[in-house]
């Protein structure tokens, strides 16, 4: 059987007057209907490693690799049409800030009905009655009321529940949730993350889960891939964290503060040159 999605060698590069700027340089792995964490600091490649996938790298970068497949697509060969209508449709991804995701304009119902309108042919009322019960599915308590709120008019945690019921109403294959739970209260974190926990394991979906924070990660995934400028220093699975080989995996589990502990100094996080290269 082939996995659900097969990434080999996947390089982005951005050519620049002073140089070209490498943000991922040859990241593989393959996913199934699982969890699979992806950690690292600010500027790792987390984030461009998800957009290639996604097919939203900007204009000016540059994709590359051996292998970039899902279910059997050949993402690097498909046309720009191909991809959007994958986009959303199959593969979905949940941004940081529901913010820049959600429109301004559009009532939160509206822009859920109309997104699973341009992948499926439902009327109106079906539209509706779907976009109703997925609110209810990332447990928005008023769904009828919420349905009429614009972006500006609901909460940061609601604004993320409310883009999670539109990344999902058309029933993705693949949801790539980057750091989105990074802008919430801690409380409101784990809420959300037990509402992507329960879709996926409902819907036997495959999730790629990106964030700086490997502990929660690791709490919340099945496999851990952590990054480090721009590759892959090292692939765990969550429950042996403890055990990670690589420095710089070491290094980001000292960071994490336990409850009660008093630490002084903070411990910095170092790095040799010779983990980039
Ligand atoms: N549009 C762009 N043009 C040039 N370089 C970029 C662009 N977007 C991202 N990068 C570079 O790619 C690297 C990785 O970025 P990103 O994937 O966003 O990191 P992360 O999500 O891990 O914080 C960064 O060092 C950044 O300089
Ligand atoms: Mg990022």
């Amino acid at each position: 059987m082939t996995a659900l999605l097969t990434v080999d060698n996947l390089k982005v590069s951005y050519p620049t007057r002073t140089g070209v700027i490498e943000a991922v340089r040859g990241v593989s792995f393959t996913l199934d209907r699982e969890r699979l964490g992806i950690v690292g600091e600010s500027g790792s490649g987390k984030s461009q490693t998800g957009r290639a996938i996604m097919g939203l790298t900007p204009k000016h970068g540059i994709v590359t690799a051996d292998k970039l497949d899902f279910n059997g697509i050949d993402l690097i060969q498909a046309s720009a049409k191909e991809r959007r209508l994958l986009r959303g449709k199959r593969i979905a991804m949940v941004l940081q800030d529901p913010k820049y995701s959600l429109d301004p304009v559009m009532s939160i119902g509206r822009q859920i009905c109309e997104t699973l309108r341009t992948h499926e042919k439902v009327s109106k009322a079906e539209a509706t009655e779907r976009a109703l019960a997925m609110l209810e599915a990332v447990q928005i308590r008023d769904p009828k009321r919420v349905f009429d709120l614009y972006p500006h008019e609901v909460s940061g945690g609601m604004g993320q529940r409310a883009m999670i019921a539109m990344m999902l109403i058309a029933g993705p294959e693949l949801l790539i949730a980057d750091e989105p739970t990074s802008a919430l209260d801690v409380t409101v974190q784990l809420d959300v993350l037990k509402i992507l926990d329960k879709l996926v394991s409902e819907r036997g979906m495959g999730l790629i889960f990106v964030s700086h924070d490997l502990r929660l990660v690791s709490s919340f995934c099945d496999r851990v891939i952590v990054m480090y400028a721009g590759r892959i220093v090292e692939e765990l699975r969550a429950s042996d964290l403890k055990n990670a080989q690589h420095p710089y995996t070491q290094g980001l589990l000292n960071c994490m503060p336990q409850i009660g502990e008093d630490r002084h100094p903070l411990p910095v996080l170092d790095r040799k040159p010779e983990w980039a290269a």
